[in-house]
Formats: C-alpha cells, sequence, structure tokens
C-alpha cells in the first residue's frame, strides 16, 4: 500500500489553543482522511513543544517544576483535537523519553562526525520568541521582527551545526524537486535565502535549563528548535525501531504556516542532509488567518478560541470554513459573519436542502424506498468523471478550497437537477413513474457520492447524511475507487432531519451586538470629588532596571526614575512582563503612597496598569504609558 506520513508542527504548550493552530491541524486531518478513502497507508502526527525560556519563567511564575506545567498545559491540545475531531495517529511531546533520547543520539552523531562543533555566539535576541535574530532583520530600534519587542544583545559559548556544509546539495536537492516547497512563493523564497548564503547555526544554548541537555557537556542544553524538528523523526522510530522508520520516512510531508518555513526548509533539511536521510517529499506552507482584517493577538484580545466556534456553530460548519474560505497557501481573514454566511448558504440551502427534499420526496413518493430504473445515468451521473478527478487534483496540491468548490458544483448540479425536473409535476402524473423513479435514484445517488465527498472535511455530516439515507456502512471507512452510481436500488432511507438550521441573520447581530457590550464592572466605586483626586499624585517615570525578588512568585523590584529623583517600586507584574520588555519603559507612577514593605523590600510608590479579568481566561494586562515623550517627574492630573 502506498504511503503517506504526515505532520503538523508540534505546538508551544504556553499559547492557549487557537484558530491558528486548529487550521493547521484541521488542514492536516482532511487531507489524511482522504487519502485513507483514497486507499494510502497514512500516518498522521501532531504534538507539542515543551521545553523552551518561555516554559521555564512560566512554571517559575507559578511556584511549579517546568515538567508540572507541561504535563498541565498539552492537555489543552489534546482535547482541542479531540472536539475537532481530529483523526491523528500518534501525538509527540518533546518531553518524553523516545523524543529526548533521539534528540540526544542525532547531536552525539553530529558532534562525531564533525558537523557540530563548539564556537563563542553572540547575536541580538528575542526572549518571548527563543529565537536570535539577525541584525538585517530587526525592526526599528533592535525590536524582535515578529513580535515588535526589545531584543537583547547575548553572548554565549555555543555549539554549531556545519549546515552550511550541506548548502550547495539543498539547492540541488530543490532544483530537481520544484514541488519539495509548495507554494511556489514559499519555494521561490527559500530558494532565493538559500543562494544568498546559509550560516551555521548555533544549536546549544547555556542560557537557560529547561532543554535536553547536551550529551557530554550538561551545562549546555539543546535549542529548542533543533530539539523541536527532530520530533517527526523520533516519531517514527529513527533511533530503535529502524524498520517502522524504513517504512514511513521515505513519504514524510510536513504542514507548517509560513511563519516557520526556514527552519522546515533550510535547518531541518540540512540536519537531515548530515544525517544521510532523505528530504521531506513535501513541505506544504500555509498563510495565516487575521481576524476581521486584524491581526490576531493577545494583546488586541480578539484571539479566536476555536473551542467557542465549534459550540456556538458546531463543529463542521467551522471546519468546513476554515478549509473554503481561503485558496490554501494564502492568508485568510476569519469573521463570524462571513462563517454565518457559509452556513446558510453552502451547508443550509445548498447541502442541506438537497437532502430535505430527496429524502421527503422519496418519503412521499416512493414510501421511503430508494426506486430502481433501467438506466440511472443522467446528468448527474456523467459529472462523476470529472467531479472526481477534479477533487483529487485539488486535494494533491492541498487546494481545500478547490477541492470543496468541486463538490459543491455538483452539489449545486443536483439541486438544479430537482428544478428541472420538477419531480412534483411527475408524481401527479401516471404515465411518468419510470421517469420519477429516475430522478429520485440519481439524486439519491448524488447525496450518497456527496457524502463520501464531504466525509474528509466534514466527518460527522457525511456520517449523518448516511445515516439518514439508510446507509450501514461508515463512510469514513469507504474508498472513492469502490464508488459504484445506481446501486442502491430499494434501500430504506430515515426521515429527513435538519442538518444544519439555518441562523437568523438580524437574531445574529442582534446578539453579537449584546456580547460586544462589557457588563458593568463589580468593583465601581462610590463618587469623590475632584479635591480627593487630587490627593493622589502621579508622575511620569522611567523604569531603569529591573530585579527579580527570590521570595516572590509576583513581585519585581524595579528602579524608577523621575527626572528629580530616583526610587525603588515593588510592583506585582512579573507574570506579564520580562526585565528586558520593562526596563526603559516610561509609566505612571503614583508617589505619595505611604512606603510599604514587600518581601523585605521597601516600596515607594505603584505602577498604573489596566487589567481585565474574564472567567475561565487569562487576565490581562498592561501597563499605562505617556502617549508622548514628555519629561520624566510631569505631573498627571
Ligand atoms: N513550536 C513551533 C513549531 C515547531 S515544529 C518543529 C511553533 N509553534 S506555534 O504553536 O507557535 O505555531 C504552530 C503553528 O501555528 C505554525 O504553523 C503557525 O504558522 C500556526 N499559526 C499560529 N498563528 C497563526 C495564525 N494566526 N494563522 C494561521 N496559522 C498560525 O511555531
Amino acid at each position: 500500500m502506498e504511503k503517506f506520513y504526515i505532520t503538523t508542527p508540534i505546538y508551544y504548550v504556553n499559547d492557549i489553543p487557537h484558530i491558528g493552530h486548529a487550521y493547521t491541524t484541521i488542514a492536516c486531518d482532511a487531507v489524511s482522511r482522504y487519502k485513507r478513502m483514497k486507499g494510502f497507508d497514512v500516518r498522521f502526527l501532531t504534538g507539542t513543544d515543551e521545553h523552551g525560556q518561555k516554559i521555564q519563567a512560566a512554571a517559575e511564575a507559578q511556584g511549579i517544576t517546568p515538567q508540572a506545567l507541561v504535563d498541565k498545559i498539552h492537555l489543552n491540545f489534546k482535547e482541542l483535537w479531540k472536539v475537532l475531531n481530529i483523526s491523528n495517529d500518534d501525538f509527540i511531546r518533546t518531553t518524553e523519553e523516545r523524543h529526548i533520547k533521539t534528540v540526544q543520539a542525532i547531536f552525539a552523531k553530529l558532534m562525531e562526525q564533525g558537523d557540530i562543533y563548539k564556537g563563542t555566539y553572540s547575536g541580538y535576541y528575542c526572549v518571548p520568541d527563543e529565537t536570535y535574530v539577525p541584525e538585517n532583520a530587526m525592526g526599528p530600534n533592535k525590536t524582535c521582527p515578529d513580535c515588535g519587542r526589545p531584543l537583547i544583545l547575548m553572548e554565549e559559548e555555543s555549539y554549531f551545526f556545519r549546515g552550511s556544509k550541506y548548502v550547495p546539495e539543498l539547492i540541488r536537492y530543490y532544483e530537481e524537486h520544484v514541488k519539495a516547497v509548495m507554494p511556489k512563493v514559499r519555494y521561490n523564497e527559500i530558494m532565493s535565502f538559500l543562494k544568498g548564503g546559509v550560516r551555521d547555526q548555533s544549536v546549544s544554548r547555556t542560557s537557560l535549563k529547561w532543554g535536553i541537555p547536551v550529551p557530554g557537556d550538561e551545562k549546555h542544553v539543546i535549542y529548542v528548535w533543533f530539539d523541536a524538528l527532530i520530533n517527526y523523526a523520533s516519531a517514527v522510530g529513527y533511533l530503535d525501531d529502524p524498520e517502522k522508520f524504513r517504512e514511513w520516512w521515505p513519504d514524510v510531508r510536513h504542514m507548517v504556516g509560513k511563519d516557520i518555513i526556514r527552519f522546515h526548509c533550510v535547518t531541518w533539511p540540512l540536519m537531515l542532509l548530515a544525517l544521510g536521510v532523505n528530504l521531506p517529499v513535501e513541505v506544504i506552507a500555509h498563510g495565516w488567518w487575521t481576524v476581521d482584517s486584524e491581526k490576531m493577538s493577545k494583546s488586541r484580545g480578539n484571539v479566536v478560541d476555536p473551542f467557542r466556534m465549534v459550540k456556538k456553530y458546531g463543529l463542521d460548519p467551522f471546519r468546513y470554513f476554515l478549509l473554503r474560505e481561503v485558496p490554501f497557501g494564502l492568508d485568510g481573514d476569519f469573521s463570524e459573519l462571513a462563517l454565518v454566511g457559509r452556513i446558510n448558504s453552502d451547508l443550509a440551502n445548498d447541502l442541506g436542502n438537497l437532502l430535505n427534499r430527496t429524502l421527503q420526496m422519496i418519503a412521499s413518493y416512493r414510501d421511503g424506498a430508494v426506486p430502481s430504473c433501467s438506466d440511472s445515468s443522467s446528468p448527474l451521473s456523467q459529472l462523476v468523471p470529472e467531479v472526481l478527478p477534479r477533487v483529487d487534483e485539488a486535494m494533491n496540491n492541498y487546494a481545500y478550497d478547490e477541492a470543496l468548490k468541486a463538490i459543491w458544483e455538483f452539489i449545486g448540479r443536483a439541486n438544479k437537477f430537482i428544478d428541472e425536473t420538477m419531480p412534483w409535476k411527475l408524481a401527479k402524473d401516471e404515465s411518468q413513474q419510470e421517469k420519477l423513479s429516475w430522478v429520485l435514484l440519481n439524486l439519491y445517488e448524488a447525496l450518497r457520492l456527496s457524502a463520501l465527498l464531504i466525509a474528509p472535511f466534514m466527518p460527522d455530516t457525511s456520517k449523518r447524511i448516511y445515516a439518514q439515507l439508510g446507509q450501514d456502512s461508515d463512510p469514513l471507512k469507504c474508498r472513492y475507487d469502490s464508488f459504484v452510481w445506481g446501486d442502491c436500488a430499494g434501500t430504506k432511507t430515515h426521515k429527513a432531519e435538519v442538518l444544519f438550521p439555518r441562523i437568523d441573520i438580524e437574531e445574529w447581530k442582534k446578539a453579537k451586538e449584546a456580547e460586544k457590550k462589557p457588563e458593568k464592572p463589580a468593583d465601581t466605586q462610590p463618587e469623590i470629588g475632584i479635591e480627593d483626586f487630587g490627593k493622589v499624585e502621579m508622575r511620569v517615570a522611567q523604569v531603569v532596571h529591573v530585579e527579580e525578588i527570590p521570595r516572590s512568585k509576583k513581585l519585581y523590584k524595579l528602579e524608577v526614575d523621575l527626572g528629580y529623583e530616583k526610587r525603588t517600586v515593588c510592583s506585582g507584574i512579573k507574570a506579564f512582563f520580562t526585565p528586558e520588555e520593562l526596563t526603559g519603559k516610561r509609566v505612571i507612577l503614583v508617589t505619595n503612597l505611604k512606603p510599604v514593605k514587600l518581601c523585605g523590600v521597601e516600596s515607594n510608590g505603584m505602577i498604573l496598569c489596566a487589567s481585565v479579568k474574564h472567567e475561565g481566561k487569562a487576565e490581562q494586562l498592561t501597563l499605562l504609558t505617556p502617549e508622548k515623550d514628555i519629561p520624566l517627574g510631569s505631573r498627571v492630573s
């Protein structure tokens, strides 16, 4: 049997799962299900990326070990995949023994063959993103081009991977395999990057503890990306199950977001060349989702929660929308209104109506049994040899939207067939009964095939349609090549049930408005006079130094400059900012609060922040900073 091994990126556990994560995984799920129905032997891997600075910091802030933290939070992803009906065959965590051993063995092998060597690394580093940023890629004022946060200059002893040695071979590979990176625009991007020259990469860190130790030199831990990329190999027995590895590795392909293609199309293949194993057959890069045309981010508070979307609109409409809405590879915009639009038109109107009308007519005109007729060929059956290859070609190119368009054209044609043949008129005419049977059989078959075609995208809906059609088999276990048109005369159908209730747009808009309006806060205070307010002295200050307070999980000790004097202030904002993020920030300080001792440190003032805490969500907190440059010490009133 032909093999098909596909992987999602492994997700950082410190993030709450959002539609970006859901999208990559649903896309892999749909193609895996499709390939299974085409007769491939499929292996679908997903997992979590659990090492690194952010986990270490979050665990410290919560006063627990990093292992305890990841043991808890990786479950968010496992739970989401259950809710999204993801058919992965394996789930790998980078803290698992099978992975750690593989990473160490690979590191040791590359060291032994001289492809990993010791040197010194100095560069600008983004702590939240755990990545060095080359000088030519830095944003204004030495900020991270991805997240915009300040970079810090780091220098450390480091191990380097001699990837540069394999660059010519990689270029040659890509020249010979133009579909190894998809879509074409990403292929071109990678080729020009490779041709611009690639330096050896630092693959170890001494600055953090939470990672896989370098074998034989334990003050270093292995760089998270070097560690993470290996998951694809450790999950299929690279280290201790050569047979399994030989079975799956030749057909490995990775689906990733466009932001991480360099790791997957440069770093990883260079590592594989050094290891002497074949390169991924395909790296498929998808675009990014914005939300109502804005970048999705925690600070904007517009992160779309897939759990919530599924609860509100149902799983299959959500899956359908993500895969149908954007041409794969391009960026897409998520809007609930667009989702509602698709539910009403594509799902309720086109597919739902076709099922309802057909089953009702079979019930009224043929007592619920699929009629037979002498010749089942029709304009619908004639479309089958067109639709199947169209869907196949689209799926081979991961063009989910094209595949769904082809299926919906077929569904649309079936609806039109009802309008053209007008079965309700045929029913009244004794001489047209054979034609009526022909119409009903064809509609039934169109639905049966549609249910199979949508199965990879909407598995539950496919099953529901199959059940209503009176088919006993599980559509997900069917094979496309065993489908025969006209096979089902005599099948007893069931009562039509609404698949997708229509959503009343006006009602929906009203509910949406109500959702937007925040509730009155519970902690509103009694009215005060201006003289009361005037008693609070607030001034512009700048954070000049940040220190941890060893005994405290929440507090930082900050040194702030008011221009006319410097002060020490304790602030409970450790969980929200790194020291680097705070250093240099202008803030508003309440300057006439009575000094107070916190964890042994005297605090002389209070920094103003705005915060919000919604039920079931992490608290959000932001510093108040002056909108323009204004001298330190300026009074706020
Ligand atoms: N841990 C690394 C991957 C290591 S793979 C060896 C990582 N994790 S991630 O959780 O940050 O991102 C995982 C995937 O989610 C990436 O493919 C990324 O492109 C995708 N998305 C994150 N935000 C996204 C959107 N807003 N839209 C679409 N996908 C996005 O990177």
